[in-house]
């Protein structure tokens, strides 16, 4: 059963019921004796080994003084910060502390998914552990990449209590003179809705199929924080949407952004942006100069329309249902940039690391993507009209072959549509070019949009997913599995 836009959202709020909760986040519980927020702990590689420990409880922490009950990696909200090199090996000792079964996926990295490898077929029971091992190939770009749980029916409430962070492969692009020079800062963008008592709200059942989104947003587990820019410098900003559902839509007051890197690491040359959607899972590397009066500038988060609930419940339903879905009508503060001083010198990078262009492609295969009803199931979503199995290989694909794959949206919202362990190129929105070249691992499908992407199998076979990163949507079906032999 196909649904229009309309159709879609009556049977959204009529399965929903009325579990609509108004927020009431005036008598949170305010940390005050201790204001001071810790850094998120760095574990980075020594003699080409990452060795660490890694433990996923549920406990409480100080989510920018507020006093909060969360799920969360080493008690950091966000998580520990991975840093390795190209060539490096990753050896991971994760427990599993929660009360239920979870995994971890290395959103990004081209390695295994075979093995201890980034294998979300593994699952961890709630008391065990397991140790990750793989080696970051010696050709591996550099970027900025993160982790998170992947068990499938289980992330979206996982991401949404807490639990993700980066991961950071430091290489070629982190070499070039200007960039070296820059000062780096990382935005780890992550929402919340939590109750009085700092408990994570569960979402209602309409909530789950728009995709949660929470009324608190962090960065870096900080509710604005300032960052400034130093005098006579050049800033690098390492941005990851690591939120379950809530798309953002950015903006730095009066300054340009020059974008260097995407999902999977460097652009060929700078290019200068005004603004940057960023949907759940994308990442983006931007230079940022202090080139307007020395003051106070605050990063945006624009209104953008995902095709949640907001555009038919603005009357009904309003703004700001607990772990609910909106769509966001003012722009809001993220985050404050200030400097003192004009700043005129540092130059910014002419060139960056060459992005090849792939050859023509072997196959070209279609994916339309929508939700439907299935009796006893209620709303699932699909892709090419089915859901989920875990006992299905959907799409069989050979080493080394290059593919172009189109991402048809027939639905009624936007899907975030990630492949796993190879990156690809966007090449063609609606049959118009992409403008410049880039690797990605995450592309926004609009409705009524067909985007076809290119990429190549690489280096490794196996089993693995691409998926809907609304992860409620992943959850309640929007994925397949491929198989690289
Ligand atoms: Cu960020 Cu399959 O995930
Ligand atoms: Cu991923
Ligand atoms: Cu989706």
């Amino acid at each position: 059963l196909k649904l229009n836009r309309r159709q879609f959202f009556i049977l959204s709020a009529a399965s929903a019921g009325a579990v609509l909760l108004s927020p009431q986040q005036s008598g949170r519980t305010q940390i005050s004796s201790d204001r001071q927020i810790a850094k998120s702990q760095v574990y980075s590689s020594t003699d080409g080994l990452l060795d660490f420990d890694l433990e996923a409880s549920y406990r409480p922490v100080n989510l920018g003084g507020i006093r909060a009950d969360l799920l969360a990696y080493n008690g950091q909200i966000s998580g520990p910060r991975l840093e390795a090199k190209p060539g490096d090996t990753l050896r991971l000792r994760f427990t599993n502390n929660l009360t239920q079964p979870t995994n971890l996926h290395y959103h990004g990295l081209h390695v295994t998914p075979t093995g201890n490898g980034d294998n979300v077929f593994l699952e961890i029971p709630p008391g065990e552990a397991l140790t990750y091992e793989f080696t970051i190939p010696s050709n591996h770009p550099a970027g900025t990449f993160w982790y998170h749980p992947h068990l499938h029916g289980l992330v979206a409430e996982q991401i949404f209590g807490g639990l993700a962070g980066l991961f950071i492969v430091r290489g070629e692009l982190d070499e070039i003179t200007e960039i070296k020079a820059a000062k780096e800062e990382f935005l780890f963008l992550k929402d919340f809705e939590l109750d009085r008592n700092g408990q994570i709200v569960q979402p209602s059942p309409m909530a789950r199929m728009t995709g949660r989104e929470g009324s608190l947003v962090t960065v870096n587990g900080q509710i604005k924080p300032t960052f400034s820019i130093a005098t006579g410098g050049l800033l690098r900003l390492r941005l990851v949407n690591a939120s379950t559902s809530r798309f953002y839509r950015l903006e730095l007051e009066n300054h340009p952004l020059y974008l260097i890197a995407t999902d999977g690491g460097s652009l060929s040359e700078p290019v200068e942006v005004r603004e940057l959607l960023l949907s759940p899972g994308e990442r983006a590397e931007v230079l940022v100069r202090g080139e307007r009066e020395p003051g106070l500038y605050r990063l945006l988060n624009l209104p953008y329309d995902r095709g949640g609930m907001g555009m038919m419940g603005r009357g009904m339903m309003g703004r700001g249902m607990r772990g609910g879905s909106f769509t966001q009508r003012n722009p809001e503060t993220l985050a404050t940039f200030t400097y003192s001083d004009s700043i005129a010198s540092l130059p910014l990078p002419q060139k960056l690391i060459p992005v090849e262009a792939l050859p023509e492609p072997d196959t070209v295969r279609r994916f339309e993507i929508n939700h439907g009803m299935t009796p006893g199931m209620g709303m699932v979503f699909l892709i090419n009209g089915q859901t989920f199995s875990p006992n299905r290989i959907d799409t069989q694909v050979r080493l080394n072959s290059v593919e172009d794959w189109e991402f048809n949206n027939i639905g009624v919202m936007d899907h975030p549509l990630h492949i796993h362990v190879n990156n690809f190129q966007i090449i063609s929105r609606n049959g118009r070019a992409s403008p410049y070249r880039a690797w990605k691992d995450t592309v926004v499908v609009s409705p009524g949009e067909t985007v076809r992407i290119r990429t190549r199998f690489a280096d490794f076979t196996g089993k693995t997913v691409y998926h809907c990163h609304i992860f409620d949507h992943e959850d309640l079906g929007m994925m397949g599995i491929m198989e690289i032999t």
